[in-house]
Order: structure tokens, then C-alpha cells, then sequence
């Protein structure tokens, strides 16, 4: 037994170790020199829509699965009669606009922000006077950690929005005043089996996520929440990992976008539960029993963003992931994880972490 996996980043590369745990062979296409999933398997060295190296991968592998969503579906397309491909194209199409996410979250009941689909200069004025300032201007497609993203905070703000993401298919949203963000990873096997993991709580600066802790106490956020990322899984027939980024106003759940893999608010699960979100995936696509999701303590991940300092190194305190990535500013190379008896304790143990990175 073989998986494909397309990208071989660090979700690639933990999905590696997954697989490794679990006697499964792993192999990837990624264009770059040496990407951290080498460690794991043979890296086809190509672009991501490469219709050869494609191929060659669908011949070698049972079934292919992605660890990011910026792959054209057309390239999917291209091995679908040759290899199974999970999560299904159609959840990676949705995920891939933000129009088209924001229309799926509607159609099943999903409560989301305001949203208004821009192409001209004249729409962003519309936008502004349906959905009130601040409001955030995002390119509809290839976004993430936050780029190709403006916030309006006033009218004269406008123009320069324009100058700066013009030109693109864009979308404004109603800027939300969240207590804070959420997100739920929840997976489906082929067999139709569910489960959810406990909610994580998510703090971002800069558009990036710095660090997510679950559980915490939320019991009736985390009911509501499963049953929005149910009903993504029953309508998208969706097959593997996937999670749900919400934000959370008092009582109130509106969803921000979803991704069809691994996500970075589960990798406190490697440590934090029974079985690892990455296990789960590999389970769910090989149509073998899901492993249970329950949370083994309180577990707390944070990011190790642009640099993995002398001091995150020496400060003794979690379990240290490194991806092997060379250092770039904003770059995500590699997370920490503690996990405590308690919440008060992991949230102590976070606090130290945060303070040894910068
Ligand atoms: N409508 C919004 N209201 C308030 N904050 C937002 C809104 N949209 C995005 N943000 C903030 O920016 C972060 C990144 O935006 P997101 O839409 O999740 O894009 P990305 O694909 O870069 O993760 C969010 O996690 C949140 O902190
Ligand atoms: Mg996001």
C-alpha cells in the first residue's frame, strides 16, 4: 500500500511520520529542492500540475490525497479515472474561492460575516455602504496566513484598498469584533464514519496563527460547531481531514473559511489526543476504523514563525517539532506542544513557551 500525497511541506512531512507508524509507504510531488516530506518518501521533483509527474504518481499509489488547497482542480482531474483522490475535487474547488466557500456556507445554514463580491472600483463603495467600515478586502483565491487582505477602517482607505488588491477577483467582508477564533477538525472515512476533535481556541497576530489550545471550556459552541462541519462532510461526500476556522461572538458561531486537509490548529493533536489528526486522515482515506479523537489532557501548540531561537531551543519546555526548513521571516518552521493536566496549567506552560519566541 502507497499514498500519493501532493506538496511534501510539513503537513506532508507529518503525514509521513503518520504513515510511517502505521507500515504505509509515502511518496509526493513538490517542485522545491529538499522540502521537509523527504525525510518521509521519494519526492517527485515537479510543479504541482505537471501532467507527468502526475501520472507517474497516480501509476505508483493507491490512492493520492493533498496537504494544501492551491493545487488547480484541473491537475486533479487529469489522474481521477487512474487513482482515487481524497478529499473529493468538489471540496477543493469550494475552498479554493472565497465566493464560492461563502455560497456553500450559506446554502447549508452555516451563519458567516456579510459578504459582497467585488470586480470594480464602484462595487468596494457598495460594499462599504451594505456592509459598514471596517470591513476586509481579501482576493478571492491563493490567500493565506493573511496576504492579499486589506482592511477598510475608513472611507478614505478606500482607494488605496483598490490600488493595492485591484485588478483581481476580490471580496469584502464585514469586519467582525470576535471574543476570539475557533476552529473545528473533523474527519469522515469512506465508510461514511465521523468523528470531531474537541474545539481549539486560536490566537493570530499579523494574519498568521500563533498558537491554538484544546479543549477548553466550550461544550456548547463545540455542539454547534461539529454540527456545521457535519454538514460540510455530508454534502461535499468528503472523505479525510477537514477543518473549519470560526469566528466566536458571545453566543454566536460565524464561519471564516474551511480547508480540505491537516490543519495547523490540529497539530496539538500528534501529542494532545488518542489519535493524531494525521493518523485520522490516513485512516479516513484508506477506509480503515477511524482511531478515537478524545484529548489525552489539556494540549496547548505554538508556532515557531521565522526563526527557532537558541532560547525556544534551550527553554525545556514541550515537545519541539522542527520542520528542517531554512529560516525566512514569516515563515512557520516548526511548533511546540505542552500538554497538562489541567487548562490553568497549559495555559501557564503556553505562556512560557510564548516567551522564549519571538
Ligand atoms: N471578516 C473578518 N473579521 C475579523 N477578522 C478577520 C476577518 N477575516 C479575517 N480576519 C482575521 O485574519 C485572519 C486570517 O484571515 P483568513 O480569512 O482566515 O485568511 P487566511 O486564508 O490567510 O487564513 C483570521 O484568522 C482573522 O484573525
Ligand atoms: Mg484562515
Amino acid at each position: 500500500m502507497r499514498i500519493g500525497i501532493i506538496g511534501a511541506g510539513q503537513l506532508g512531512q507529518m503525514l509521513g511520520f503518520a504513515a510511517r507508524d502505521l507500515d504505509i509507504e509515502v511518496r509526493f510531488i513538490d517542485p522545491t529542492d529538499n522540502p521537509p516530506a523527504a525525510q518521509c518518501g521519494k519526492v517527485i521533483q515537479s510543479p504541482f500540475d505537471d501532467p507527468v509527474a502526475l501520472i507517474a504518481l497516480a501509476d505508483t499509489c493507491d490512492v493520492i490525497t493533498y496537504e494544501f488547497e492551491n493545487i488547480p482542480v484541473t491537475a486533479l482531474q487529469l489522474i481521477e479515472n487512474i487513482v482515487p483522490i481524497y478529499p473529493p475535487a468538489a471540496a477543493l474547488k469550494h475552498s479554493q474561492d472565497r465566493l464560492d466557500e461563502k455560497k456553500l456556507f450559506a446554502e447549508l445554514g452555516i451563519p458567516l460575516p456579510g459578504y459582497h463580491a467585488i470586480g470594480t472600483r464602484e462595487d468596494i463603495d457598495e460594499a462599504a455602504a451594505r456592509l459598514g467600515l471596517p470591513m476586509v478586502i481579501k482576493t478571492r483565491r491563493f490567500g493565506y496566513d493573511g496576504k492579499g487582505q486589506f482592511v477598510v477602517r475608513t472611507a478614505d482607505e478606500l482607494d488605496q484598498a483598490w490600488d493595492e488588491l485591484g485588478g483581481q477577483a476580490l471580496i469584502a467582508e464585514q469586519w467582525i469584533r470576535f471574543d476570539y477564533e475557533v476552529s473545528c477538525i473533523g474527519v469522515r472515512s469512506i465508510r461514511g464514519e465521523v468523528a470531531m476533535y474537541p474545539l481549539a481556541r486560536n490566537i493570530h497576530r499579523d494574519g498568521i496563527l500563533r498558537s491554538s489550545s484544546s479543549p477548553f471550556d466550550a461544550a456548547k459552541l463545540t455542539e454547534k460547531a461539529s454540527e456545521y462541519v457535519n454538514r460540510l462532510l455530508q454534502h461535499l461526500d468528503y472523505v479525510g481531514v477537514i477543518a473549519l476556522e470560526l469566528f466566536v461572538s458571545g453566543d454566536e458561531l460565524l464561519a471564516n473559511e474551511f480547508a480540505p486537509r491537516v490543519h495547523n490548529s490540529g497539530h496539538w493533536s500528534i501529542e494532545g489526543s488518542e489519535t493524531s489528526q494525521f493518523e485520522n486522515h490516513l485512516r479516513a482515506i484508506l477506509d480503515l476504523p477511524l482511531g478515537p479523537t478524545t484529548g489525552v489532557g489539556f494540549a496547548g501548540m505554538v508556532n515557531l514563525i521565522g526563526e527557532i531561537s537558541a532560547a525556544t531551543r534551550a527553554q525545556g519546555v514541550g515537545e519541539l517539532h522542527d520542520y528542517g526548513k531554512t529560516a525566512r521571516e514569516g515563515r512557520k518552521l516548526g511548533h511546540i506542544t505542552v500538554v497538562a493536566d489541567t487548562a490553568e496549567q497549559r495555559d501557564a506552560l503556553v505562556e512560557i513557551v510564548n516567551s522564549s519566541v519571538t
